[in-house]
């Protein structure tokens, strides 16, 4: 079972991303004599040339930005003060030998010769996924078959060796899943992905990580900063107790957030935050004093990530519900019901406090990191019901 052949014979999909993936990841070396300039290059752009659909994706998607200025403005200091952290985040933000200025010798680090700066900037590239020593890893033909349609050596870059791999969940582990040893808060890892995936009903089904954020094998991956993608994970329903109530009645209103097709928990990291809310309006369309109520969704922790503060994340197939009470006392009364997401809620108050104690020489990234998280908040569902 789990058996395919490639150019190098027999394998598992185990033993292949184990190798695939394995941390730090080795440089490309020097590439084939009879490559070009462009099949010998891992810039995206090169990619590009000969795969434009894929490059345009990508460059819409969160992977072609992960060394952006958050995580590139934290990284300018901790070169310096702790080297070892620093390499560590380049494993999941730009995983190539070629794209961290430094390599760990010992408990040091030392420059890296081949260290490319441009590449380093570009985050998770096409070659972080595809390319291991210049050699092409890609998934099987969408009609399923593996073997190649002629010698290697005659197609562009010796061809492709392609696995089943690249269709499993297991693919992005690496990567959305922390090792069991990894940071772990009140007994659950801070990143769990995959394991939430692995319990899920999702898993039982067959349905990978693949085919809801690369659907259509698009690389496009939208996730929590998405407001389509979100809504199409759940399932919200708003509804008044009784169609009509008098001044003097208790109005109440029930706002339910279902989880009905996202395949981990919603939302799976700590990061954003969800605020169901319901409030009253008069006729006016101002909103009556002190009748706002909220419920929040997500996996709340410190800023040190000392303590988890709480977590009322959903997991798949179950439910958040609002119930919302309240005595009116005056005609044309309508309920607002919003459900608004904040995809960087954690991040916007790590920036604030990160500029307080003072960023160093990764100030002015950070400054333009915590602009782009203040702005990301959109809401998923708004909606008025009239009450009296
Ligand atoms: C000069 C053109 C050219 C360049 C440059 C190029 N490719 Fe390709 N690539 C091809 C062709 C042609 C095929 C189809 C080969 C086959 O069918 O075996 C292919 C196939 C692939 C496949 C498998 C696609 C499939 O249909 O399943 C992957 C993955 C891939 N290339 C990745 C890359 C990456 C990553 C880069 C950049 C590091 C790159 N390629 C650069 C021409 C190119
Ligand atoms: C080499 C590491 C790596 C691999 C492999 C990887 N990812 Fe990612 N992924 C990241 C990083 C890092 C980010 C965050 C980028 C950023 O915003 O800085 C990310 C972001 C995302 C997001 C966007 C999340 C959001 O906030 O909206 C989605 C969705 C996603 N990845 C899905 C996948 C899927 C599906 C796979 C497997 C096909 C995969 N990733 C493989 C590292 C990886
Ligand atoms: C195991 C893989 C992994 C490692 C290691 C890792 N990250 Fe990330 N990081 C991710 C993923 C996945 C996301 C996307 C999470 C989300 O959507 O909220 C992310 C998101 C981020 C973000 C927010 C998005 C952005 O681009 O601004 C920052 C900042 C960040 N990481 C910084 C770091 C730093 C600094 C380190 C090293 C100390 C690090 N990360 C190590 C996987 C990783
Ligand atoms: C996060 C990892 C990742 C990155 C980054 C990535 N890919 Fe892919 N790519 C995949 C996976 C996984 C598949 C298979 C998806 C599926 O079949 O559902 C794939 C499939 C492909 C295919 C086959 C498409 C088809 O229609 O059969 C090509 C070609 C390709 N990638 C090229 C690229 C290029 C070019 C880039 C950069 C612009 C890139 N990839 C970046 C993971 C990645
Ligand atoms: C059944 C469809 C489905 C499957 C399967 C699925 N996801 Fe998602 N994923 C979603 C939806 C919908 C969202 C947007 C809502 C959210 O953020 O939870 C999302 C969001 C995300 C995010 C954004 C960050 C966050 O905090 O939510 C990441 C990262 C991600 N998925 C990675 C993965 C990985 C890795 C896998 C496989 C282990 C996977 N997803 C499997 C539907 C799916």
């Amino acid at each position: 079972m789990l058996g395919f052949v490639t150019a190098a014979g027999a394998d598992t999909i185990q033993e292949f991303l184990v190798r695939h993936w394995r941390q730090p990841l080795a440089s490309q070396g020097p590439p084939p004599g009879r490559f070009s300039t462009l099949e010998a290059s891992l810039a995206p752009e090169a990619c590009g040339a000969c795969h434009p659909a894929q490059l345009a994706d990508w460059r819409t998607s969160l992977h072609s930005r992960s060394m952006g200025p958050g995580v590139a403005g934290q990284l300018v200091e901790m070169l310096e003060s702790d080297p070892g952290s620093a390499l560590s985040c380049f494993t999941c933000h730009a995983p190539l030998a070629e794209q961290a200025p430094r390599v760990a010798d010992g408990a040091r680090a030392r420059a890296n010769p081949v260290y490319d700066a441009a590449l380093g900037a570009r985050g998770l590239v096409c070659a972080g996924c595809h390319v291991r020593a210049h050699q092409r890893f890609g998934p099987p033909r969408r009609d399923g078959s593996l073997t190649p349609t002629a010698p290697l050596e005659t197609l562009p870059h010796n061809g492709v060796t392609r696995t089943p791999a690249f269709l499993r969940s297991e693919f992005c582990q690496s990567c959305h899943q922390f090792t069991p040893d990894g940071f772990a808060l009140n007994g659950k890892l801070l990143e769990n992905t995959y394991r939430e995936w692995k319990a899920s009903r999702f898993a039982r089904e067959g349905v990978q990580c693949q085919d809801c954020h690369m659907p259509d094998r698009r690389h496009l991956w939208r996730g929590i900063h998405d407001p389509e993608m979100v809504r199409s994970g759940l399932t919200i329903d708003a509804s008044a107790g009784a169609s009509r109530y008098r001044p003097g009645e208790i109005v109440s209103v029930t706002l339910t957030v279902e989880s009905t097709r996202v395949g981990h928990a919603f939302p799976t990291y700590v990061t954003p935050r969800v605020v169901l809310s319901a409030e009253l309006v008069d006729q006016a369309g101002e909103v009556i004093a002190g009748s706002r109520q909220e419920k929040v969704i997500a996996r709340e922790v410190t800023l040190d990530l000392a303590r988890e503060v709480g977590d009322t994340r959903l997991m798949p197939g179950a439910k958040a519900v609002l119930r919302y009470q309240w005595r009116v006392d005056r005609a044309g009364v309508r309920a607002r019901l919003s459900v608004v997401v904040y995809p960087d809620e954690f991040y916007t108050r790590f920036f604030e406090s990160l500029l307080a104690q003072g960023a160093g020489r990764g100030e002015a990234q950070i400054r333009e990191a915590l602009t782009a998280t203040r702005r990301s908040p959109f809401t998923v569902f708004d909606r008025e019901i009239p009450l009296t």
